[in-house]
């Protein structure tokens, strides 16, 4: 059961061109192209002839043409030729989606396109920002469930065995974290005072002796959240607000639903030090994405082992607070958008 009424990240804009691209969201076969101005359509990729799926087909103009009898949709979806016959049906037609592009995103509405409002596309304005550089790598494709991926990003402490050798070390387990809500935002909040950088931040910090540490993840649902990370020399005031020679990165993390059991998970990292360091790209278009391919098999593996045994009991500790209160709240929407059905009497 998906959020039907949210926006989500469809594809990288650089995925979309002149060829008809196939994608399924929440469990959705779609189809994506340009019109020849370049405005991205998404609509349903299954013709309503004989439901051929129009990926297969071929773009002509701003329209799409079916590859198998050569019904011709319009970016709306709607049939406008059905060759050798001059009638064409009233509802030969299939469905079209609403499309935003934004932070080189492109961005989907599946629920009621009446309440497509862009306003509610969260402002991620370091991934856009000249004070910022903003690695975009390539979309990973995860075969898990994209709630597992929501758990990930709001329990820190699997920095320590999952990434060891990166941006893990074992002080993250001597400092709390703290959970809280507002509205529908979950927030946890780490601060990992005067102990060693952990490896990638001291290659690219190079700080002299300890740091302060921050590690403070904001996740709204049904699918996105913030990483703001980062360091400064021990004692300087980071938690304070004031960082002085520090390092400040953060991961964006927007993992939309393929099916039940598989994710397209799009992600960014934004960085304020070193904008125009060849090695520092380097640093986030390869090797974070080698951090993120550590989690990848991690939550394959636990998709793998849930499918295998869907009964078998989990036990619920500290380190859950954030990503319960997360699936909470998703789980509120989604019963909310569901129709009432009303019980028979008697
Ligand atoms: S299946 Fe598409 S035109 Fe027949
Ligand atoms: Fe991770």
């Amino acid at each position: 059961m998906f959020l039907r009424n949210a926006w989500y990240v469809a594809a990288w804009d650089r995925e979309i061109g002149r060829q008809p691209l196939a994608r399924t969201i929440l469990g959705e076969p779609l189809v994506f192209y340009r019109k020849a101005d370049g405005t991205a359509v998404a609509l349903e990729d299954r013709c309503c002839h004989r439901h051929l799926p129009l990926s297969m087909g071929r773009i002509e103009g701003d329209d799409l043409r079916c590859g198998y009898h050569g019904l011709r949709f319009d970016a709306l979806g709607h049939c406008v030729e059905i060759p050798g016959q001059a009638q064409i049906p009233p509802d030969a037609r299939i469905a079209s989606y609403p499309l935003v592009e934004r932070f080189n995103w492109v961005w989907i509405w599946m629920g009621d396109p009446a309440r497509a409002d862009p306003a509610l596309i969260p402002n991620w304005w370091w991934a856009d920002h000249p004070e910022w550089a903003c690695a975009k790598p390539d979309m990973i494709h995860v075969a898990c469930n994209y709630q597992l991926i929501n758990d990930n990003v709001l329990d820190v402490t699997h920095l320590v065995y999952v990434h060891a050798s990166s941006i893990g070390n074992p002080a993250i387990n001597d400092f709390p974290a703290t959970t809280e809500r507002q509205g529908n935002l979950v927030r946890l909040t780490r601060w990992i005072l005067d102990r060693p950088a952990p490896p990638m931040y001291q290659a690219a910090g190079k700080f002299a002796g300890n740091v302060d540490r921050w590690q403070i993840v904001e996740h709204v649902p049904p699918c996105f959240s913030i990483n703001f990370a980062g360091c400064a020399d021990a004692g300087t005031g980071a938690p304070t607000g004031n960082i002085v020679d520090g390092i400040e990165l953060m991961a964006l993390s927007a993992p939309t639903p393929e099916t039940e059991r598989s994710t397209h998970y799009f992600f960014a990292f934004p960085r304020k030090f070193g904008l125009n360091d060849p090695a520092l790209d380097k640093v986030f278009n390869v090797d974070f994405v080698n951090v993120f391919r550590e989690d990848v098999a991690v939550l394959e593996a636990q998709q793998r082992a849930m499918e295998r045994n869907p009964f078998a009991p989990s036990i619920s500790i500290k380190v859950d607070a954030a990503p319960m209160a997360a699936r909470r709240v998703l789980q509120g929407m989604i019963d909310a958008e569901r129709p009432v059905r009303l019980t028979e009497p008697g």
